[in-house]
């Protein structure tokens, strides 16, 4: 056996043969156009492989994502197509794999990685905790739409420039190029809606859909509120079934505007996060504390355990998961009980961070 180690340019259709056996054995396109970014041969150094006998039999890949919030730049590793051949299961590979590509996001400054599954105690057993939070709407029946002077579409062929300067005004997103965005436009399984106003400028656009995933959900969307909401009308009477929209919980103003119309909420988990550079985080949190003249954030790690708090009110945290709740929520530190009223106010300026992943990003 051989690997953990990234593949060679010229196993590159071996590792896709693999992964779309594995992975797609029912789709009609290739794993690597769900995932045109992390699956492709421009981010080879960043796949992980073990082989045996020159056949590949288990696999992971790493996406590093810059991600720019109102407070903090983070750099994020995501991690995906985790997956080992069924006769090799049960050995420790994957497990070999998934810590391979966390040193790796630990060598490129990676702040956290984040994975999306549905095996929480697999990867609680490396350091992954259920956190950050998303919000899910489900639009159960058409309303009125607020501007019915918009024209919508749902004609697939969209200038990439227009979505990327909408998808630009977002305040938490990945830094993406045009041509990034071109890619995931032509993603397979992949509905895109689209509001223009008077003088033909995009004032809304929704993505509902994402090869074998996200079937029904609207997962990147981006332009005006009144723009979306008549946008997500149209697409309830167009798809005649109820459809969801993934929010992030920062987006108060269209949450609060959706909730006024015939919709079920549910709030969950953003993915499952490990932090990876623990000192470069904090520094850049209590940095982001000062700019907001909080100039006496304590935020150290001693040990096994986390002191945080402002000066003379401190909370010891025990283990990483508890930090990472703290970190990037789901939270209620009024709630919590632990700081005073005062503390509160000011960590809250900051905390829980507003770290969202946009669908096209995940992997
Ligand atoms: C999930 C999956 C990737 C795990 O791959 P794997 O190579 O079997 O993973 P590991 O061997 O590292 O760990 C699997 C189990 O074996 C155990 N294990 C780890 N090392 C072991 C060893 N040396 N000997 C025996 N068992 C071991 C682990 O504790 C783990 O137990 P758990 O199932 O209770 O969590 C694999 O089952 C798979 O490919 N599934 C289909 C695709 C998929 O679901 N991918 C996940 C997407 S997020």
């Amino acid at each position: 056996m051989e690997g953990p180690r990234s593949p060679a340019e010229s196993e590159w259709p071996s590792v896709l043969k693999f992964l779309n056996q594995s992975l797609r054995s029912n789709a009609d396109w290739s794993i690597s156009a769900e995932y045109p970014t992390a699956l492709s041969t421009t981010n080879l150094h960043n796949m992980r492989i073990i082989t045996d006998q020159e056949q590949v039999i288990s696999h992971a890949v790493l996406k590093p994502l810059i991600i720019k919030s109102p407070h903090v730049i983070f750099k994020v590793g995501a991690i995906g197509s985790v997956v080992t051949n069924e006769m090799h299961r049960n050995q420790g590979l994957s497990t070999k794999i998934i810590e391979d590509c966390l040193s790796q996001a630990t060598k490129q400054q990676c702040d956290i990685a984040i994975l999306w599954t549905d095996l929480y105690d697999f990867y609680r057993r490396l350091g992954f905790e259920l956190a950050g939070s998303e919000v899910s709407v489900v639009v159960e029946e058409e309303f009125q739409a607020p501007d019915p002077t918009l024209k919508l579409s749902k004609d697939p062929k969209v200038a990439a420039q227009a979505i990327h300067r909408l998808y630009s005004t977002h305040t938490v997103n990945s830094v993406r190029t045009v041509e990034e965005t071109r890619k995931f436009l032509s993603i397979p399984q992949t509905q895109i809606y689209t509001a223009w106003d008077s003088s033909g400028q995009l004032a809304a656009y929704a993505v509902e859909g994402k090869g074998v995933d996200l079937g029904g959900y609207i997962h990147e969307w981006g332009g005006s509120v009144s723009g979306l909401l008549t946008l997500l009308s149209f697409i309830r009477r167009e798809k005649q079934k109820p459809v969801t929209i993934i929010i992030p919980l920062h987006a108060k103003n269209l949450i609060e505007r959706l909730r006024e119309k015939p919709v079920t909420y549910n709030q969950g988990y953003l993915g499952m996060i490990k932090i990876l550079n623990f000192d470069q985080l904090a520094a850049k949190i209590k940095r982001a504390f000062r700019a907001e003249g909080i100039a006496d954030i304590v935020l150290e790690k001693q040990g096994d355990k986390y002191f945080f708090g402002c000066n003379g009110d401190l909370a010891v945290l025990e283990g990483d998961s508890n930090l990472t709740h703290l970190l990037f929520g789901p939270i209620d530190l009024p709630a919590l009980e632990v700081f005073k009223p005062e503390t509160v106010e000011k960590l809250t300026k900051i905390l829980p961070l507003n770290l969202w992943v946009w669908g096209w990003d995940s992997i």
